[in-house]
């Protein structure tokens, strides 16, 4: 009996300009680039065995045995770990969420990004950083962001090899702060994969994506100068733009509830009165309100007194996916 086993940490990210819409949906290249940052506090820790006594692959999701899409979606990823490494042996998974998934924060992006370290380091596959940020696109296009440390830039590229994350700051280079406001726990109805595929039924697709290298080009430079008024504008039109593509998309996807409106608007209101802060949206109706270390806790209460918000979950920027001990 031979068993491999390796165990990895990897943070969720959150996109402050977005990936909404491929170009090649099997292999999720993107129709264009997008910059995120990690999420520390906020993690998945996957083991990955794989072991020569076992007939199938098998998952456990905070301990508890998971079938059916979960399933056949690591099974698929596996697959082209296998692949790559030319060894056909099978893997128990056992993957633990410190968060709750399908709410709006990116639990496949910390998933398949723990994932794809640890199933590669188990089956002795010795690849590079940017090499890893590719497999784990594999896995979940956002994935490809959690590999690398701190603020994250996808480039979009054209093929498996060049579609691939680098980090473009790392975790301390600036203080920022995540306030995730929980609006409901409930399940998404639409994922993203489902949700990427119906991009470019939206009539608004074509202008958001035109306009995204500008977004990318003012974004990237707001964060190397540490410019939060830059960011932020382009922040939240870049969320809107893709909730407006996904209003607009047939069917129509609407993920905003009545407290994430109240949210996002209060949030402008206090840009307005000179506080660092903006709002950014993903799949679902939780509010990601970034602010500074400094106001942090001054936008903690202010969340805190409106009513409809069920938890905060606070995150600073966070570091690279890596190896633990077992
Ligand atoms: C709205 O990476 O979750 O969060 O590649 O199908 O797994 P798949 O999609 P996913 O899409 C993320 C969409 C988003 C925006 C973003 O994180 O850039």
């Amino acid at each position: 009996m031979k068993i491999f086993t390796s165990t990895a940490i990897a943070h969720p990210n959150i996109a402050l300009i977005k990936y909404w819409g491929n170009k090649n949906q099997i292999l999720r290249i993107p129709v264009n680039g997008s910059i995120s940052f990690n999420l520390d506090r906020l993690f998945t820790k996957t083991q990955v065995s794989f072991d020569s006594e076992l007939t199938a692959d098998i998952l456990f999701i905070n301990g508890i045995e998971t079938t059916g899409s979960g399933l056949s979606r690591v099974v698929s990823f596996l697959n082209i770990v296998r692949e790559i490494a030319g060894k056909q042996i099978f893997a128990q998974v056992n993957s633990e969420n410190n968060f709750p998934v399908g709410t709006g924060i990116a639990s496949s992006a910390s998933a398949f990004a723990a994932l794809s370290l640890a199933a590669s380091n188990a089956i002795g596959l010795n690849i590079s950083e940017k090499e890893l940020t590719c497999l784990a696109r594999r896995g979940s296009g956002s994935a490809s962001r959690s590999i690398p440390d701190g603020f994250v830039e996808w480039f979009p590229g054209e093929t498996d090899s060049d579609s691939f994350a680098v980090s473009i700051a790392p975790s301390t280079y600036w203080d920022l702060v995540d306030l995730v406001a929980v609006v409901s726990h409930e399940h998404k109805k639409v994922g993203s994969t489902a949700g990427h595929e119906l991009a470019n039924t939206s009539p608004l697709q074509s202008a958001r994506v035109e306009d995204a290298n500008r977004r990318l080009d003012i974004v990237r430079k707001a964060i190397i100068n540490r410019d939060f008024q830059a960011m932020a504008e382009m922040v939240e039109l870049d969320s809107n733009m893709m909730h407006a593509v996904m209003m607009t998309s047939s069917p129509a996807l609407m993920y905003w509830e009545n407290t994430s409106i109240s949210i996002m608007k209060n949030v402008q209101k206090w840009r307005a009165s000179g506080i660092p802060v903006c709002y950014t949206m993903d799949a679902g109706p939780n509010v990601h309100v970034i602010t500074t270390k400094e106001y942090s806790e001054n936008i903690n209460q202010r969340l805190a007194s409106m009513s409809g918000i069920k938890q905060i979950f606070t995150a600073a920027v966070g570091g690279k996916t890596r190896l633990v001990e077992n």
